[in-house]
């Protein structure tokens, strides 16, 4: 999907009558931005979880957030997806969507899909079926539960199957998979909405190494068609997939640059890496 298509039944936003239909202009990406957090500030109880928070992510980048426990990179992605309202600051996905005035379920439609750490797969469901299930949950898509998937759909389903390495296990039920598997279903489910950013906290927490390298590999296929930000502590893994790297600490930005340039950074060492 391109900056220029339209979607159909948008639950925000001015939309222009075509056809009889209501249609909103999807993200704008124009300026080759898709997220802008300026100068976000969390408190709890006095307690600032994000302390002026400014972050910038490039349309199709992967980005990787590290920093150490406490450093607020989740309530950044509480922040991101409307769980949690800021105290001060500006959140834009685009050039137009203030993420500030929307609700969840609003944001999720807009286009940014996250994965939680604990999978919520449906674990008496076929792999195969949580897919569909999750494609079903898609408000752009019109058809009751009952109805047949038809062969666009089917070939989406096997697409995302080979894309998160279940192309194998696609009858059997979700519960009988792996913990990385599920992890990789659960991808699969966000997939099927088509966010155009996903927001993945530590994915490969729990992974063997195999399926950490297999989730990296996912990670880089997704980024370009998608903007792709992974928090994450496993350090090898980041370096296998980094672009960019930004590390939080109390609540705001300490460094961002290059893998090698924040592991070489004194003050990151300080406060992470050399712990
Ligand atoms: N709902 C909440 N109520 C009170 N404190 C919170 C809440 N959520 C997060 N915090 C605090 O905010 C800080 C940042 O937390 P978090 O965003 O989870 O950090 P990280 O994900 O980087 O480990 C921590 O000190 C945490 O205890
Ligand atoms: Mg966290």
């Amino acid at each position: 999907m391109n900056a220029t298509v339209m979607r159909e039944g948008d639950a925000f936003g001015g939309g222009a009558a075509a056809g009889g239909r209501v249609l909103t202009p999807g993200v704008d990406v124009s300026h080759g931005t898709i997220l802008y957090l300026d100068d976000i500030s969390v408190g709890f109880d006095g307690f600032k979880a994000l302390n002026k928070l400014s972050l910038d992510i490039d349309n199709g980048e992967l980005r990787c957030i590290i920093g150490p426990n406490g450093a607020g990179k989740t309530t950044m992605m509480d922040v991101i997806t409307g769980k949690t309202r800021p105290d001060s600051g500006t959140v834009f996905f685009g050039q137009t969507i203030d993420l500030t005035k929307l609700t969840e379920a609003e944001i999720a439609h807009a286009g940014i899909g996250r994965k939680f750490q604990k999978p919520t797969v449906f674990e008496q469901h076929s792999v195969f079926e949580n897919l569909e299930l999750a494609m079903k949950t898609d408000k752009r898509v019109r058809f009751s539960l009952t109805a047949r998937l038809d062969s666009a759909q089917r070939d989406r389903i096997a697409q995302t199957l080979t894309l998160i390495h279940l192309a194998g296990e696609a009858d059997r039920p979700a519960g009988l998979l792996s913990h990385g598997q599920k992890q990789w279903l659960e991808i699969g489910m966000l997939l099927m909405q088509e966010p155009r950013l996903l927001l993945l906290d530590e994915p490969v927490a729990g992974m063997t190494d195999e399926e950490t390298e297999r989730t990296g590999e996912l990670c880089k296929t997704l980024a370009g068609t998608h903007s792709v930000i992974v928090v994450e502590h496993d350090m090898d893994f980041v370096a296998g997939i980094a672009q960019k790297v930004t590390v939080l600490h109390e609540g705001s930005v300490l460094a961002e640059g290059r893998m090698d340039q924040v592991q070489n950074d004194q003050r990151v060492i300080e406060v992470y890496l050399g712990r």
